[in-house]
């Protein structure tokens, strides 16, 4: 990677537990400028949603978390906003290097190409009393990993275009599209429900959900809310469920 590329602040390491706990440490001793950024070649201790790990390949892929001050009142009452605004940027930039229509946003922010993940994302927030104070936004992307444990279900860029990958290129542009959408105009927040709706995998088909107490739901995907609500149509009744209690499993 060609460092000097890099057009705004950050830290490269060359290993680190997890680049979310690193940006979240530097938080509570720095006052770091919006996009601040921490990548990485390694993680030891990659964290997921749900208390998933995060594995990749030394060298391969971008393992990077970016921190913004969330002054944005949206936020408070909808942090959900967050989640649909970064898996808009991821959304976006992917786009660039596939066919857009091939590019999914699983809810709540898995990145899918032809239904195989391609990136993830884990937003932790710092908290002030009830106000959020800063937000991490914790993305890995398989740029030029080839080989995978699950390799049905998971691909990286290189995979899809047959070719290696300028990963300083993708990390540029990364942190461009996040910065737009993370400081974001009205007008962006007025069009991310229906932008971040029309972008999901398999709206409108009929899917299963497993929840956390192992059911299993049957319904047809519609939309999610404001507040981070999936709602299945199931049978002639919408259900709602809250992304910490339920998943989407095909
Ligand atoms: C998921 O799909 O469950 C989210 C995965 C998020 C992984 C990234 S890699 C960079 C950052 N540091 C972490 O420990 N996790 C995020």
């Amino acid at each position: 990677m060609d460092l000097t590329k890099l057009n705004f602040k950050h830290v490269y390491l060359k290993e680190v537990d997890s680049t979310n706990r690193y940006a979240i440490e530097l938080l509570s001793k720095t006052n770091p400028n919006d996009g601040f950024c921490v990548f990485s070649d390694f993680q030891t201790e990659g964290r997921g949603q749900y208390g998933r790990s995060w594995e990749s390949e030394s060298g391969m892929n971008l393992l990077m978390s970016f921190v913004y001050k969330t002054q944005n009142k949206l936020s408070v009452q909808n942090p959900f906003v967050l989640n649909k605004l970064s898996s808009m940027a991821v959304w976006n930039v992917l786009g660039r290097y596939v066919d857009s229509e091939r590019v999914k946003i699983k809810w709540p922010n898995d990145l899918l190409i032809d239904g195989k993940k391609i990136a993830g994302i884990l937003i932790q927030n710092i908290f002030r009393g009830q106000e959020i104070l800063f937000t991490v936004v914790g993305i890995g992307l398989n740029v030029n990993q080839v080989h995978f444990l699950n390799s049905n279900s998971v691909s990286s860029l290189k995979l899809e275009l047959n070719k290696e990958i300028d990963r300083t290129e993708v990390l540029q542009d990364i942190h461009k599209e996040l910065t737009r959408y993370m400081l974001p105009d009205s007008a962006t927040i007025n069009q991310i429900d229906s932008e971040y709706n029309s972008k999901l995998f398999r709206l409108n088909q009929y899917s299963k959900l497993r929840k956390s107490n192992d059911e299993i739901i049957e319904g047809i995907i519609r939309s999610v809310d404001k507040h981070g609500m999936l709602n299945i149509l199931s049978g002639n009744k919408v259900l709602a469920f809250d992304f910490t209690s339920a998943r989407i499993i095909v």
